[in-house]
């Protein structure tokens, strides 16, 4: 076709020569670093005995026993079945496989207290309705339409009443998010420490939006979080539905019929009572001075609103609708808790950029002491924060000099602020797109500012409340990824990173992933001025050259392994497109996930999967309205090719005529011959 469509040759084979140039030299680029390595995964055990698979029931020595209050009281699942270590239908299982459970390149299930289990997806989520339709589902059938989430927890609020300073129950169609009133006074900011006698209520608030497509399997992912969260701690959390309403013609706060009928449109209806919708007038009501409310850069305003509309809670964890665990939720989430409760104040901003790294870290007292070491025994820089905005709230540090607390101060004390990820330092990120983004800030982009991805956490009262008074008082706004993490650093509030277990394919070699994610040499050579004592990795601090790394991991807001082991887990085509179950019977499965080879009725053996958060997966093509995803990076990433594609162009056209010079020459002289 090129041949006869008349574009001259001079053109198309400087093109073609470039292109190919360009593919090649970006795979030898790409090829260069992946050196997968066997790390970890799970032998291969086609061919050796059958290992041992054993149930083990979820004991409640498992949960955060609270000494001072009244025992939890168990509360029913949706079968009206007992939740607790009962073998029912109402309750998943657990297994444990007598082989070595994979090493995760980051984080460590023994640090955190989370459970060594085994999976399979019915195992996960055969309570939840998972193979309902199949001849093989065992469970008694639930009619999940005329399921009502909200009963089910606040009967089990009730129950558990007299463990809670305010146990308000869930009011469907509540409304209680309004706009503000013209001059309604933003009370002074006051920190709002819990009732040390009463055991911490949290809301956990997943954010929806008007137009996303609820599949049979986010359902799912709903009930299990629920289940396994508010019904099995006896309580202790209480599950939201967040909708943003992006059609303002919907005026939800004019009426409460357009109220009642929006949640009806929007929420699948066994979550109806649960559902809290915003739109963007509410937000811009809170926050004139806010620039702008749109989720990339403010994904937390509406979170903000929940704390001061909904003050019966302690803590607020806010969780993506593409957010899965492959094990219990509940438990996933109080070990995070857990581990927070129990870090200390002193350098825990430090402690909470580094990748932890089991191999090369050593146990996190280890990575703490080494730290300390870099510090010098310092507070850090959450010691004593002042900026010149505003006083902070948090309580100041005990003793004057850092070198006199023996990392006790803070111990045993809720955070304010826990990030699923590890925090960066804004001020020296290179090429993250919103690094310079703020309003308001005195000092400018000289204020010290924390980013901590994905804009998913658990914020304490008191910290979105700061938050709420910062902005809608003051104007104060940094991007969304940096908002809660960053005010809780200028109060002084507590802040904890916990080093969940995160996986990677492909791996690299360890000593280049640490190198990678945080920084060359050893922890105490982390000796980078303002930056003493922190992980400074070329992943974090310069993500577009380096994003091939980051996407490779089962928690990166723009990886694709989550989606490559979710499929796989759950035997289905690539994001759950087409019905592939039963139809790949290769033992090529993503590392972590193991299959039962050897089940003996010559049937397909069921996969399991370790116990791990995985985010994001994008069921159906849900796409998710959330600052995830490359946004600008793309966009420079593109620039960036274009422009490496330009100069290969020149190079190839220089090249291409000095050759032609020589054709020339080579002719002329033929001429002259024939002459
Ligand atoms: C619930 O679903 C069942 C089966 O799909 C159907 O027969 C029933 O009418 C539904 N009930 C309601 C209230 O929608
Ligand atoms: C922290 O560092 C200081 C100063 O080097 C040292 O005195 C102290 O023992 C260290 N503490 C821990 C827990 O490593
Ligand atoms: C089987 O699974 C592997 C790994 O997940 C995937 O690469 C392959 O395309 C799948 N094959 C089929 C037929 O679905
Ligand atoms: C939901 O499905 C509709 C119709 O297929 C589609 O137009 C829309 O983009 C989908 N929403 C999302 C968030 O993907």
């Amino acid at each position: 076709m090129l041949f006869s469509s008349g574009i001259p040759t001079r053109i198309w084979v400087p093109v073609l020569i470039a292109l190919l140039f360009g593919v090649v030299v970006t795979t030898l680029l790409l090829h260069d670093e992946i050196l997968p390595v066997d790390y970890g995964p799970p032998p291969n055990t086609e061919t050796g005995p059958k290992p041992n698979i054993n149930r083990v029931p979820v004991r409640d020595t498992d949960l955060k026993q609270w000494g001072f209050s009244p025992p939890r009281v168990s509360c029913t699942g949706p079968r009206g079945l007992d939740l607790g270590p009962e073998d029912n239908d109402d309750n998943v299982r657990e297994n444990t496989i007598d082989i070595p459970y994979p090493r995760p390149f980051v984080g460590s299930h023994e640090t955190l207290g989370l459970s060594q289990t085994w999976m399979t997806a019915a195992d996960r989520y055969g309570p939840y309705g998972w193979g309902e339709d199949e001849p093989t589902y065992r469970r008694e059938k639930v009619a999940w339409n005329t399921t009502n989430w909200s009963k089910l927890q606040n009967q089990c609020l009730e129950r558990n009443a007299r463990r809670f300073k305010d146990p308000t129950p869930i009011r469907p169609l509540d409304r209680r998010f309004r706009k503000r009133k013209p001059g309604e006074e933003i009370p002074d900011l006051v920190a709002e420490p819990q009732d040390p006698r009463y055991v911490p209520r949290t809301a956990v608030v997943f954010r929806a939006f008007e137009g996303y497509n609820y599949t049979t399997e986010d359902l799912i992912n709903l009930r299990a979080t629920t289940a396994e969260t508010a019904l099995r701690f006896g309580g202790e959390y209480t599950v939201f539905i967040m909708v943003d309403v992006k059609d303002k013609r919907r005026a939800i706060f004019a009426s409460e019929e357009n109220y009642r009928r929006a949640v009806q449109d929007l929420v699948p209806p066994e979550f109806q009572d649960m559902a809290v919708l915003f739109d963007e007038t509410v937000l811009q009501s809170w926050y004139p001075g806010i620039q702008t409310h749109i989720t990339t850069y403010q994904v937390m305003q509406p979170l903000q609103l929940f704390g001061h509309f909904y003050p019966e809670f302690d803590h607020y964890w806010q969780l993506e609708v593409d957010l899965r665990f492959t094990g219990h939720a509940g438990r996933y989430l109080s070990s995070m808790s857990d581990f927070a409760r129990r870090q200390p104040r002193k350098q825990s901003m430090e402690r909470s950029t580094w990748f932890y790294m089991q191999d090369a870290h050593g146990s996190y007292s280890d990575l703490t002491a080494s730290i300390n070491a870099t510090l010098d025994g310092g507070g850090g820089i959450g010691w004593n924060m002042q900026i010149d905005d505003f006083e902070p709230i948090g309580p100041r540090p005990p003793v004057e000099d850092p070198q006199d607390d023996p990392f006790s101060w803070g111990v045993g004390e809720e955070a304010d602020f826990i990030a699923v990820g590890p925090c960066a330092h804004v001020q020296y990120m290179v090429d993250w797109a919103w690094r310079n983004w703020y309003q308001g800030l005195k000092a400018g982009t000289n204020t010290p500012r924390w980013m901590c991805q994905p804009a998913m956490g658990r914020a304490s009262k008191t910290l979105l409340r700061a938050a709420h008074h910062g902005q809608s008082v003051q104007g104060l706004a940094v991007h969304s990824e940096a908002t809660l993490s960053s005010f809780a650093l200028w109060h002084g509030l507590k802040l904890v990173a916990p080093p969940h277990p995160l996986y990677q394919d492909p791996q690299y070699p360890l000593d280049r992933m640490n190198e990678l994610y945080n920084g060359p040499g050893s922890v105490e050579a982390h000796t980078k001025s303002g930056m003493v004592g922190m992980a400074h990795g070329q992943a974090i601090y310069k993500i577009t050259p380096w994003a091939y790394i980051t996407t490779a991991a089962s928690f990166w807001y723009t990886s694709q392994f989550p989606d490559k082991i979710y499929d796989a887990w759950l035997s289905r085509g690539s994001h759950g497109k087409s019905e592939g179950k039963g139809t790949n019977t290769t033992a090529d499965l993503p590392y972590v996930l193991w299959r039962d080879s050897a089940d003996g009725d010559g049937g397909e053996g069921a996969v399991y999967a370790p116990n791990m958060m995985l985010h994001p997966v994008k069921t159906n093509h849900n796409l998710v309205d959330l600052p995830a995803g490359p946004g600008p990076l793309f966009w420079v990433a593109i620039a960036g090719g274009a422009c490496v594609g330009l100069a290969e162009l020149v190079v190839v056209a220089l090249w291409w005529r000095k050759k032609r010079k020589g054709v020339i020459q080579y002719v002329s002289l033929r001429r002259y011959d024939e002459d």
